[in-house]
């Protein structure tokens, strides 16, 4: 199987470093990755016959296959590839450049797996019914919750069942920065300092603490699980800077904590700080992620994960193109 590989960032890097590393447990799984094309904003390692991903990771531009200037737009078409996976830079703004890549990579007839929110928070409907124009895979698990395999329990094991309503916390900063209010008193802007130096915040947190990355990810969900058509305004939301540990300690002292809740049902879209009760399995802490899914049959199912992390969204990455090598027939049983 034939990849192309467009970002070569934190998430880039963990993917192919996890190709490379595990090549022999990916080979046992009769899977056998070839990695024609990898490209960062300036250009590209390329090699038709595949490349040596170990020489790539430890040399960078120095190595015989970069390419300056390469754009993925130019090599899509010509080179080797079954799959693109698409891992640049979020713009909720317009998409882009996720969003050529992706459009392009469908209309070439290939599969598409992405971690990227921007294109799926502008142009999920569009992009999906490409995918299915074409007869292309489209999927994008790591793009909520990371490692959590939420569309894949969906779509492999929920096709019977209806999806009624879902919650759950979809920002690990915003997380943290609670969790740290309440366990240990500490103040806001301290637990902030704390998440940026700890490299969980970005410089500027407005997109985290604002609520806008858990309103992305709602946008995903609402479109991805309950066949919505929904966009990025018809969210509410609130973000946690009001938040004061004088809340905290008083829902402390009534039996809940403060959490940032995304909730969506069939009326309702809104991220904001809500009470939650102790014993909830919304109270996980730290920079955990977490996702209860309401269901006519099933009832209520909680999935647990740590929501970002390089290793952890590649992982999902690579769960998506197992899941496509499965589905193309390219992974034999036994
Ligand atoms: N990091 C996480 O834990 C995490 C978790 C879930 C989802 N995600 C999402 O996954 C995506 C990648 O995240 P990241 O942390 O790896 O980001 P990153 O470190 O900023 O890497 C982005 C990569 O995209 C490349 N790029 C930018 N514009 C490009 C263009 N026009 N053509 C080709 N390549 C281009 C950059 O090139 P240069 O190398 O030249 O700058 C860089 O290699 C983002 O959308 C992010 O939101 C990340």
């Amino acid at each position: 199987m034939n990849l192309i590989l467009i970002g070569f960032g934190n998430v880039g890097r963990a993917l192919t470093y996890i190709l490379w590393e595990k090549g022999d447990r990916l080979k046992g799984l009769k899977l056998n990755i070839n990695v024609t094309g990898i490209f960062k904003s300036d250009g590209g390692f390329i090699d038709h016959n595949g490349l040596k991903l170990g020489e790539i990771l430890e040399k960078g531009k120095q190595h015989q296959s970069w390419v300056p200037e390469a754009s993925p737009l130019s090599y899509i078409a010509e080179l080797p590839c079954d799959v693109v996976i698409e891992m640049t830079p979020t713009n909720v703004k317009n998409g882009e450049p996720g969003v050529s890549f992706i459009r392009k990579a469908l209309e070439e007839g290939k599969d598409v797996v992405t971690s990227n929110k921007g294109p799926l928070v502008v142009s999920m409907k569009e992009l999906l019914s490409l995918a299915d124009k074409k007869g292309c895979f489209f999927f994008y698990e790591a793009t909520v919750g990371a490692a959590i395999p939420i569309f894949t329990v969906a779509r492999e094991f929920l096709k019977h069942d209806r999806i009624l309503c879902i919650e759950g916390i979809l920002n690990g900063t915003t997380n943290y920065i609670l969790s740290r209010m309440s366990e240990d008193k500490v103040s806001f802007d301290d637990a902030l300092r704390e998440a940026q130096e700890m490299g969980y915040a970005e410089a500027d947190p407005t997109y985290d603490v604002e609520g806008i990355d858990a309103a992305c990810k709602l946008v995903i969900l609402a479109n991805g699980l309950m066949n919505m058509n929904k966009h990025l305004s018809d969210v509410e939301i609130e973000g946690i800077s009001r938040v004061t540990p004088e809340m905290i300690e008083l829902a402390e002292e009534e039996g809940y904590l403060v959490k940032h809740i995304a909730y969506l049902d069939e009326e309702k879209m809104e991220v904001a700080p809500r009470l939650v009760p102790k014993n909830s399995p919304l109270t996980v802490g730290g920079t955990f992620n977490v996702i209860t899914i309401n269901t006519e049959l099933s009832g209520s199912l909680t999935f647990i994960g740590k929501g970002a992390g390089p290793r952890e969204t590649a992982s999902a990455i690579l769960a998506d193109v197992i899941t496509i090598a499965n589905k193309r027939g390219g992974i034999k049983s036994g």
